[in-house]
């Protein structure tokens, strides 16, 4: 066992007390990278680093005594409460004897099972098999998604709510289905409270434009979090040079997470709203959502969260956590792009304004007046992204299949994996080291820029994203204008880690 590493992990981290032998455990699960490379320097490859990255080592713990192997023999229990859900004690193994990615049980299915389900993940970029670290900036779709909405345009087409023929009447079951598994996916009570719009970005505009700013006069105040990206800052900016309104900022320490005493010092009688991140897309951090719902209520004040980079790795239920308005884009949780969803407590949207007008968000129109139709027909003004709506609630039914609270365990153990890694690379730096993370491995690595950085990783088949990540204060805060920034879904493999590894470790 590893007791002096920073990212081992550890009893507080599992939040199980007394669960030593399990951290034990947990740490065995993952071996150090010190295989070696099987391939040769070309000239195509300088480095030699031309293998499959489904390398030859295999996953399962490498155990010695008779103790450790019964150990082993246990399940992995990484027990935890977050975002209103219990995760439960199970689900999550590794199975001595059998190889690689068959050996991982992620809940429902094999990682082995879930790769397969994912096509473009057998693409070659450059000679290699893909490695997508990408996830971040959006997610692949799999086959279920892929074949929901062909199946969708082959044999239920049509425009939603308008029609009285059968294509009508398929589509509109479709659409509304979808709308349904949304509120199940995410705990909401309602299916009128899940709007569709098209992303996280027309999510946030929709709240503060229909519900903030009509609330807002000059002096007011909003709050939000350095940790935010450009979608959940500018939307806020924009009613602010509106109103009046300003802007208060909760700052970060120095791991990247929230630092709740000043949180609780920003509200004053003006504040009148608060939207904050569930996840950081630059720095990975978990911010203390449940926490910083209470104290923006405590206060009476209404808050959203950003779930665009949580609601694919973290079990999230909206009635748990008495969220007032939810927000996420389809695309990062393996739906189509052109999706996304606004959740809000039925009051909230039944109070605010609407924000495009048109066909649809209508029950009758005169040239005198028009009465609005009823929540959620009230948001979605003209046709929207059907098929994409309905790929969604594929997208949410896969997930839902393999269960939440695996995925979340499965990615923290990868996170940690790939953490630990990752700083014993000379001249690496992560950004963002807070203790509760999910997904991302930002980083900076001394004597090349992000480009070059990100050119090579590509040269060898990884996707990664390098550059300001659309949320510049985050970056600068921490003196930085970019960085590189790996992002991992359910799909990524250790393989996938170790070669992200082996190519960075071609620049020491
Ligand atoms: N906000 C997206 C990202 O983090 C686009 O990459």
């Amino acid at each position: 066992m590893i007791t002096t590493d920073p990212f081992a992990i550890t009893e507080e981290a599992l939040g199980i007390p007394g669960a030593a032998e399990l951290t034990a455990l947990a740490n065995s699960m993952f071996p150090d990278l010190t295989e070696g490379l099987t391939a040769s320097p070309s000239a195509e490859d300088p480095f030699g680093l031309t293998v499959d990255p489904v390398s030859t080592r295999s996953y399962a713990p490498s155990v010695q005594s008779k103790t450790e192997a019964a150990e082993a023999d246990r399940r992995i229990d990484v027990p935890t409460s977050l975002s209103g859900v219990d995760v439960p004690q199970s689900d999550i193994s590794s199975e001595k004897g059998t190889s690689r990615d068959d050996s991982i049980r992620i809940g429902g299915k094999t990682l082995a099972q879930i790769r397969n389900d994912f096509p473009i993940l057998s693409e070659r970029i450059n000679g290699n098999q893909l490695v997508w670290l990408d996830n971040g900036a959006t997610t692949q779709r799999p086959r279920q998604v892929i074949d929901r909405v062909s199946y969708y345009y082959e044999h239920e087409n049509s425009n939603v709510h308008r029609g009285a023929h059968t294509l009508a009447a398929r589509s509109t079951d479709a659409y509304e289905s979808a709308r349904d598994t949304v509120r199940n996916f995410i705990g909401a009570t309602l299916s009128e409270e899940i709007i569709f719009v098209r992303g996280t970005t027309e999510a946030i505009n929709l709240v503060a434009n229909a519900y903030v700013l009509p609330q807002l006069s000059p002096g007011d105040e909003i709050i939000v979090s350095i940790l935010e990206h450009h979608a959940n800052i500018v939307p806020w900016q924009l009613i602010a040079q509106q109103s009046g309104a300003v802007i208060k900022v909760i700052p970060c320490d120095e791991t990247g997470q929230l630092i709740m005493s000043e949180y609780e010092k920003l509200f004053t009688k003006q504040t009148k709203f608060v939207a904050v991140t569930h996840v950081s897309n630059v720095l990975g951090t978990v911010t203390p959502v449940e926490e910083l719902i209470a104290v923006a209520h405590r206060h009476g004040v209404r808050i959203l969260i950003d779930g665009a980079q949580s609601v694919a790795h973290i079990p999230v239920n909206v009635s748990a956590l008495d969220a007032d308005f939810f927000v996420f884009s389809g695309h990062k949780i393996f739906a189509p792009t052109g999706i996304g969803v606004v959740y809000g407590k039925r009051e909230l949207l039944e109070a605010a304004r609407p924000y495009h007008g048109g066909g649809n968000m209508i029950a009758d129109v005169t040239f005198e007046r028009t009465i609005y139709n009823d929540i959620p027909n009230k948001f979605e003004a003209g046709t929207g992204s059907i098929a994409d709506a309905v790929g969604l609630g594929a997208a949410l039914d896969y997930l839902s299949e393999i269960g939440m609270p695996c995925v979340y365990r499965w990615e923290h153990e990868l996170l940690q994996y790939a953490m630990k890694e990752m700083t014993r690379i000379p001249g690496l730096t992560l950004i963002g080291t807070a203790l509760n993370k999910a997904s991302v491995l930002s980083f900076k690595l001394d004597g090349y820029s992000d480009e070059e950085v990100g050119k090579r990783l590509d040269s060898y088949g990884i996707a990664v994203r390098t550059g300001h990540h659309c949320a510049q204060p985050v970056l600068r805060h921490f003196g930085y204008e970019g960085s590189v920034r790996p992002t991992l879904a359910l799909y990524n493999s250790p393989d996938d880690v170790d070669a992200l590894v082996r190519v960075l470790r071609t620049f020491a």
